[in-house]
């Protein structure tokens, strides 16, 4: 009796948790299919139709109050050229128009812009710049910086949004079709952010997932070419696509860090994917894409229960050797559990000290999002703000 006294006060939470951002899923998904049934205070969004609050995504994030009411945005069918970029601390959700809430290659909201981190004359700027959509508390918060451990955010920095949420709308860098230097199309610190039937396509650094960053995406499309899962935070990819557009580098480079607790920073892609873009380069990479590779010695990535593709190279992972030194050490955590496919060969992945195939005990501490994602001070169990009905 106590226990199912117990289970019904655990579900009463997390309906309570769940619906805490914003509109409960039956109202968003009416909302999403048709704007005249979105609840009342949801700013629309449209660049041809005058009866929409605002032409632009980003001036609908800045007519938003810097406080922690939770708000909602709708954005009607078409594609967008702008740059975003949310700092308010409150939970936001943007909601992409659609007839097809669940599957992300039907999506008709598009995000679009074009930038690296350097210009045409080599002129470089941070990588934030590049982003389609940034979403951190503070400039300082967002810069991606350079050597070991990045730029040095101050101590003082506030956390961003503690509950940002995207549903159907797909964001692409179209800086350059190869490799030409990061150009992000998320850029995520200080934060916690879900992607729920979202597109993220660039060929260079697609996802960068920053300090103190936690992400959680959901049959949801990621494409690159190079290191495009990168970062320093921690990322869950749920049920997802992970697109090869060629290769270069890795799929994964994570920086990792020490802290006085034990953290879990890094990048695990589960239950999903990872492919050739299309059939036209499928032949051109066969064997030929790495998993990831190490862009600190603290790298942490684990693909678990995932397909993989003949693109994928026979060793797995690689080394980055840099200046004649290689990255591996002992707490290089690049790893697999369980992935299949014809891109798993066994004896490529016993042949290099870079890939770990993980048995079901040394996975277990980082099976569930409930157990990776941490709060700032370490504290694990940091995954209420995901949306599990969606
Ligand atoms: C938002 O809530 C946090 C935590 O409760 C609080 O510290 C902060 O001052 C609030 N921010 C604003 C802008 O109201
Ligand atoms: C995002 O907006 C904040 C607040 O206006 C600004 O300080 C920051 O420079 C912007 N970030 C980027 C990358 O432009
Ligand atoms: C296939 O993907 C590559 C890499 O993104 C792209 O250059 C090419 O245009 C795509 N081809 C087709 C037929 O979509
Ligand atoms: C982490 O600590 C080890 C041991 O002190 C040190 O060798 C390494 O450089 C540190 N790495 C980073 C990224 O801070
Ligand atoms: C790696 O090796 C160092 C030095 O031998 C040791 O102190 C450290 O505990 C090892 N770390 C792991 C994760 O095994
Ligand atoms: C698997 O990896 C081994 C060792 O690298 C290699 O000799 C073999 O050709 C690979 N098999 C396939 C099917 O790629
Ligand atoms: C793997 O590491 C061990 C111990 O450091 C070393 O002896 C071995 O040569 C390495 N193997 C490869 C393939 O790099």
């Amino acid at each position: 009796m106590t226990r199912l006294f117990f289970r019904v006060f655990l579900f009463l939470i997390n309906a309570l948790l769940a619906c805490a951002a914003g509109v409960p899923s039956s109202a968003r998904r009416n909302c999403q299919r048709s704007w005249k049934e979105c609840p009342e205070n949801t700013v629309i969004v449209s660049g041809s139709n005058p009866e929409a609050h605002f032409s632009t995504v980003q001036a609908a994030i800045e007519s938003l109050p810097h406080d922690n009411s939770s708000r909602t945005i709708l954005v009607l069918a078409g594609e967008y050229t702008e740059q975003l970029n949310v700092t308010r601390p409150g939970p936001v959700t943007l909601l992409g128009q659609t007839n097809d809430l669940t599957d992300a290659s039907k999506n008709q909201v598009t995000i679009t812009w074009a930038e690296a981190n350097h210009d045409n004359t080599g002129q470089n700027v941070d990588n934030v710049f590049s982003s389609v959509l940034v979403v951190a508390p503070t400039l300082d918060a967002s810069y991606t910086g350079s050597g070991p451990t990045g730029y040095p955010v101050p101590e003082d920095t506030p956390f961003g949004s503690i509950n940002f949420r995207v549903y159907n709308i797909d964001f692409r860098n179209t800086w350059s079709e190869y490799s030409d230097g990061p150009a992000h199309a998320l850029s995520l610190s200080r934060a916690n952010g879900g992607f729920y039937y979202c597109g993220f396509y660039s060929y260079q650094d697609t996802v960068y997932v920053g300090k103190l960053g936690n992400a959680y995406f959901y049959k949801s499309v990621i494409a690159g070419e190079t290191d495009f899962l990168y970062g320093f935070g921690t990322v869950w990819i749920q049920s997802s696509e992970i697109l090869l557009r060629n290769c270069g580098g890795g799929i994964t480079a994570w920086k990792g860090t020490n802290t006085t607790f034990e953290n879990k920073y890094g990048v695990y892609i589960v239950e999903s994917s990872v492919k050739a873009a299309n059939a036209s380069i499928a032949p051109h990479i066969v064997g030929k894409c790495p998993l990831g590779r190490p862009w600190n010695s603290l790298h942490r990535s684990i693909f678990a229960n995932t397909y993989e593709d003949g693109s994928i190279a026979p060793s797995g992972y690689i080394d980055w050797i840099v200046d004649g030194e290689s990255r591996l050490n002992n707490e290089t955590f690049m790893a697999e559990y369980c992935t299949f496919g014809p891109g798993f060969n066994a004896t490529g992945r016993a042949s290099t000290n870079a890939s770990i195939v993980l048995s079901p005990k040394e996975y277990a501490p980082y099976s569930s999002p409930w157990k990776v994602f941490q709060d700032p001070s370490g504290d694990p169990g940091n995954a209420h703000w995901i949306d599990w009905q969606a």
